[in-house]
């Protein structure tokens, strides 16, 4: 098994994955141990989302880069507009193609839901890498307000997308992106 510290250097952001499906029964494993997180008053909020339909992923694409496209139309000064010619290009699926997507949520009227969703995510994210398997927090799928997908993903009224992270078997794994000097604005001691 890896260590620790080799588990924190292997986890990459995955963006190209094999076609085969991840069995249902991993992805149940991974959440579970991100539920291991900490979270405020042990509060728990986190609630998962599984999709593994890639037509429904691919429609739920479709509608974040509508409502991406509008919101860049709207406030071109925004960093998002960096990514508009990806968002206009129809090929482009921001969940790319992987076999599978689950959604991190969380009740909006708890104040801490975006921190502890955050959590599990990061959780999620290293319980997938020591079985192998690659993840990818995608920000992009996050702006889906469409009621009628969000009534066929069962997303409750009042609840927020707080970490849509895509699983698969990785088919490349990219080279490290180097990391800053951590910025240690002062030591008291
Ligand atoms: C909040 C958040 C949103 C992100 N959104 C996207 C996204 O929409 N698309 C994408 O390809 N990567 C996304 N990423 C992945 C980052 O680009 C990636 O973590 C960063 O480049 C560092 O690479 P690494 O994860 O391999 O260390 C996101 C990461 C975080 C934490």
């Amino acid at each position: 098994m890896d260590s620790f510290e080799e588990l924190l250097h292997k986890r990459r952001s995955i963006r190209d994955f094999e076609g085969r499906e991840v069995p249902l029964s991993l992805i149940r494993e991974i959440i579970r141990e991100s539920t291991l997180a900490p979270s405020a008053s042990h509060g728990q909020p986190w609630r998962f989302i599984i999709i593994t339909d890639r037509g429904v992923m691919k429609r739920i694409s479709d509608a974040c880069k509508g409502a991406l496209l509008e919101r860049i139309e709207a406030h071109p000064e925004l960093p998002l507009s960096g990514y508009k010619s990806a968002l206009e290009n129809r090929a482009f699926n921001i969940f790319y193609n992987a076999p599978c997507l689950v959604y991190i949520v969380g009740p909006a009227d708890v104040g801490s839901v975006e921190v502890d969703c955050a959590l599990a995510a990061s959780y999620l994210m290293f319980a997938a890498a020591r079985r192998g398997l690659g993840t990818c927090w995608i920000g992009l799928g996050t702006p889906l307000d469409d009621p009628v997908i969000r009534e066929e993903i069962g997303l409750p009224d009042g609840y927020r997308i707080v970490a849509p992270v895509i699983v698969g078997y990785p088919a490349s794994i990219p080279e490290p992106l180097p990391r800053e000097e951590p910025n240690i604005l002062k030591i008291i001691s």
